[in-house]
């Protein structure tokens, strides 16, 4: 049976059902949603947060898109679509796979003959989202291949099922390599300022019985200098062409630690987070949130009220600092153009 965590994103009969990660995990709620602008505030309000379910949620939001426009318009409904995956294409501006997803449903799209295109474009979403879960099975394995036995590592953020179709990237490795008891202990860091290491991966590596010890950000440097830290393992948000690495806020500084202490810096993902169009990291957008995300918690003020706040919610890791870049497609050892090139050709 599937963990609950593998099930954040389901297609239930006419609707999108989301499991709230806000809610976590102190509740575990669902978010019903019927249209297309319901998955695009979900999106943004981080209902569902993580690049490969950013992506997978995006390919349903087109569905209930092209159900809604074709029911007013049925001779014009792609046409009419254009507002609705402009406003879905910017809910979150770091992530590729949103619109990877949504390229891929506007091939689908042309190719629909006449008739309601809801049935082929679900079946489209559907197989997206299948296909995300495989390269995660793949890629989880590739990464488990590269840790020796009693391995201690290290996430950042939430890389696991909750952020994914299902099975995770960075919690995929770490979920394979603990099924060949190659694993000694997980940390997880708790990744301020949203928390999705306290919240999301303490609580989806416990459903699966894999126990985590959680530190504060700030412990990183000391957990790499007294524990003998293999590997930092984590996921992306967008992979340049020469292999830097767009991710979670802090996972910069993890990389420069790492270096300093002798550890890997293993970055896992599916190829659809790999962005040939852009050549470095320079050229990725960071997303700036909220700054009440830095100044309180739920209601409670936490910082004083004139305080400045500066909240980049991603940071780019030279390709430089990271040791492999796990794909479904194989591993790239000290990843650069020439090597990233020649795993997409294949
Ligand atoms: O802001 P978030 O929670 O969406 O950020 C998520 C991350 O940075 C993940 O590490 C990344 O999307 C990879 S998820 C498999």
């Amino acid at each position: 049976m599937a963990s609950l965590a593998d099930q954040a994103i389901r297609w239930q009969e006419d609707r999108l059902v989301l499991l709230d990660q806000r809610a976590l995990p102190n509740k575990v709620l669902f978010v019903e949603c019927t249209q297309a602008s319901e998955v695009v505030a979900a999106i943004r309000d981080m209902v569902v947060r993580g690049a490969p379910a950013i992506g997978v949620s995006a390919a349903y939001a087109v569905v209930l898109a092209a159900r809604e426009q074709y029911a007013v318009a049925p001779e014009d409904w792609i046409r009419r679509m254009d507002t609705d995956l402009q406003s879905l294409a910017q809910a979150r501006p770091t992530a590729v796979n949103l619109e990877w997803a949504i390229a891929r449903m506007r091939d689908v799209m042309a190719r629909t003959g006449p008739g309601d295109p809801g049935p082929v474009l679900l079946q489209a979403a559907c197989k997206l989202h299948q296909e995300d879960v495989q390269a995660n099975r793949a890629l989880g394995a590739h990464g488990a291949s590269l840790l020796e036995d009693g391995a201690v590592v290290l996430t950042h953020c939430n890389a696991g099922a909750l952020a994914t179709g299902g099975y995770g990237t960075a919690l995929g490795v770490i979920r394979s390599a603990h099924a060949q008891h190659k694993i000694k202990a997980v940390y997880a860091d708790e990744t301020r300022p949203w928390f999705q290491g306290t919240r999301l991966t303490a609580w989806e590596l416990l459903q699966d019985n894999i126990p985590v010890t959680l530190i504060c950000d700030s412990a990183a440097a000391s957990l790499m200098r007294q524990r003998q830290l293999a590997w930092v393992i984590v996921g992306a948000d967008r992979v340049a062409r020469n292999g830097d690495v767009a991710n979670k806020i802090g996972t910069y500084a993890l990389a420069v630690m790492a270096r300093q202490h002798d550890a890997g810096f293993m970055v896992a993902a599916p190829t659809s987070t790999i962005d040939l169009k852009v050549s470095s990291g320079t050229e990725i957008e960071i997303e700036e949130r909220s700054q009440q995300e830095l100044t309180q918690y739920h209601e409670v003020a936490l910082a004083p009220a004139e305080a400045g706040v500066w909240n980049p919610v991603f940071d780019i890791t030279p390709a430089g600092l990271v040791t492999a870049l796990v794909t479904e497609k194989g591993v790239v050892h000290a990843p650069c153009e020439e090597k990233i090139m020649a795993l997409m050709k294949d």
